[in-house]
């Protein structure tokens, strides 16, 4: 078996959604303090909802292939349910990523967590209530 699946080739060849949000709701910057690798996320929020989403990465092929597909994951949907995205869920969309790779797909949700939280912080009255 090949260590990549297609669809992670595919997103790393041609990632969706690379670049920045200029008036963005919330913006997100995670690093893996191993490989060095850093993820710039961008979320556009309006009626509770990810209407686009953006990112940088400049990191390995597995991160970018990450943050193209969780970008794809999360436009579209509700905070609640971007909330709840995982990376496992952001690999298992690309049909899996080798072992030693899923800290990558780690960058993904972490860098959309820290967007998340960065729009919570300008807007509190729209934190959802634990
Ligand atoms: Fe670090 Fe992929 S090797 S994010």
């Amino acid at each position: 078996m090949a260590l990549y699946s297609e669809k992670v080739m595919e997103h790393f060849r041609h990632p969706r959604n690379v670049g920045v949000i200029e008036d963005a709701s919330g913006v997100g910057e995670v690093g893996n303090a191993k490989c060095g690798d850093i993820m710039k996320m961008y979320l556009k929020i309006e009626d509770d909802t990810v209407v686009d989403a953006k990112f940088e990465t400049f990191g390995c092929g597995s991160a970018i292939a990450s943050s193209s597909m969780a970008t794809e994951l999360i436009i579209g949907k509700p905070l609640s349910d971007v909330a709840k995205l995982t990376n496992k869920a952001v690999a298992e969309a690309l049909d899996g990523l080798p072992a030693y790779k899923m800290h990558c797909s780690v960058l993904a949700e972490e860098a959309i967590q820290s967007a998340l939280e960065d729009y919570y912080g300008k807007h509190p009255e729209k934190r959802p209530q634990a």
